[in-house]
């Protein structure tokens, strides 16, 4: 079959011996022609690279997780003498970033040699305070001097939408389940495995055109431990462990390290972070403000990860909460709220509500999660912030039986976690 010529040649170049390689990576084909599925996206993407000259638009290739859209970027550029200089969104998202890099991308020096811009996951992080960014990339798409690939999941998104007007736009679809059947039967081979002709339906089906989940799959069959070996590279540090960790690293890429070696649920994770900032005494406003956003950013991924099951996007919470938490230098804090506070707010009076309602909608959370895990934590931070809560319930228009309500109820935060 055509689209496996040279496939041999790829094959013999990754490392055959190493256990707990994951296959999606070790089978990531080196070649165009070595990919499944969307021919005609493929051969497109090759003569784009083949005659490109400056002035041409760069290329937006949008489809679902797991289609080839990277590999193909990649392939490309290997075939045709690039080197690919990689931007993920999910790194470079604000203009001041995205611009550093595109200065030290864009430098005469690496003119010099053939570069292939990458800007991987445009879409990434739809809803985080990166418009900056997306504004920025858009306004210096045209007249690149190096050919450049961007690539998006969700075309309706306003990112792929803001950027096809500067782009080429290059639907790459799900894989023909027949082609990814071809595929993992010849990975299976190559790996000296044998799955039933049931379970390879089963695989592929469930992977709905997905080549990675194909392959993550297939591999999760095999009873070699491949996958234990893989995740047991780090120690597993737990939350507490991990986050005082995090706080005392000097950089985001050592904190990055301890959250990613511990395995809690995201949302522990989340509103241990939280809990930690909220908690701490020593921090400077402007810190704790920082690094709350960070968190807040965090969550709010969570949600998004949740509405639209893009479980991809958890790749990026460790890092998120990384830049948040690095160097803070404060210790972890459980839930800070005691049960007697907890039980109070869920005894609510009408103008805690009103208060809870205002904040939820303004967060972009429900008024019942806020009420139940953010009321005692914010009032606590309103309080101590410049004009308490006086100033921040005049601001927001709230009277004073509110006023007096959560003076009330700061009070006996205040004194049943005796601070
Ligand atoms: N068309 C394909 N043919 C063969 N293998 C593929 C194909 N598409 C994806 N794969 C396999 O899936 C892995 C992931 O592919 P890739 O990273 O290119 O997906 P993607 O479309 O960029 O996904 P995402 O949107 O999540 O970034 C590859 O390493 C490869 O093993
Ligand atoms: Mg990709």
């Amino acid at each position: 079959m055509a689209c496996f010529s040279g496939y041999s040649d790829s094959f013999s170049r990754v490392c055959w011996g190493e256990m707990g390689v994951m296959w999606s990576e070790k089978y990531r084909p080196k070649r165009l022609e070595e990919m499944v599925g969307n021919e005609d996206a493929r051969a497109m993407i090759f003569d784009w690279l083949l005659n490109w000259k400056r002035g041409m638009k760069p290329l937006l290739l949008v489809g679902p997780p797991g289609v080839g859209k990277t590999t193909m970027a990649y392939a490309a550029a290997g075939q045709l003498g690039y080197s690919v200089v990689e931007l993920n969104a999910s790194d470079q998202r604000t203009k001041g970033e995205l611009s550093k890099s595109f200065t030290s991308v864009l430098s005469t020096s690496l003119l010099e040699e053939n570069r292939l811009l990458l800007l991987d996951e445009v879409d990434g992080l739809y809803g985080r305070a990166d418009f900056g960014g997306l504004e920025y990339l858009a306004e210096h798409l045209e007249d690149l001097p190096v050919p450049a690939i961007l690539c998006a999941n969700d075309p309706e998104s306003d990112q792929v939408k803001k950027l096809s007007k500067r782009a080429r736009l290059v639907r790459i679809k799900t894989v023909p389940s027949r082609l990814a059947e071809l595929y993992l039967r010849l990975v299976l081979e190559k790996e000296g495995v044998t799955l039933s002709d049931e379970n390879i339906a089963r695989i592929v089906t469930s992977a709905a055109g997905d080549m990675r989940a194909v392959l993550n799959t297939a591999q999760s069959f095999v009873p070699t431990g491949t996958l234990t070996t893989l995740y047991s590279k780090n120690p597993n540090y737990s939350l507490a462990e991990a986050i005082n960790e995090a706080c005392r690293a000097g950089t985001a890429e050592d904190a990055l390290r301890y959250l990613q070696a511990c395995d809690a649920d995201q949302d522990e994770k989340v509103m241990g972070c939280y809990n930690t900032i909220v908690s701490a005494s020593s921090l400077q406003p402007a810190v704790r403000l920082r690094a709350l956003r960070g968190v807040a950013g965090a969550a709010l991924l969570i949600r998004r990860i949740k509405s639209t099951q893009q479980w991809r996007l958890l790749r990026y919470l460790d890092r998120m909460l990384a830049d948040a938490m690095h160097g803070l230098g404060i210790p972890y804090a459980g839930d800070p709220l005691p049960f007697t506070a907890k039980v109070r707010i869920w005894n609510d009076s009408k103008s805690i509500k009103a208060f809870c309602n205002q904040l939820a909608r303004e967060t972009n959370i429900s008024s019942r999660e806020f009420t139940a895990k953010h009321l005692s934590p914010t009032l606590l931070i309103i309080s101590r912030s410049e004009g308490g809560l006086e100033t921040w319930c005049a601001l927001h228009n709230l009277d004073q039986p509110v006023l007096n309500a959560l003076q009330r109820e700061l009070k006996s935060i205040i004194a049943s976690i005796g601070k």
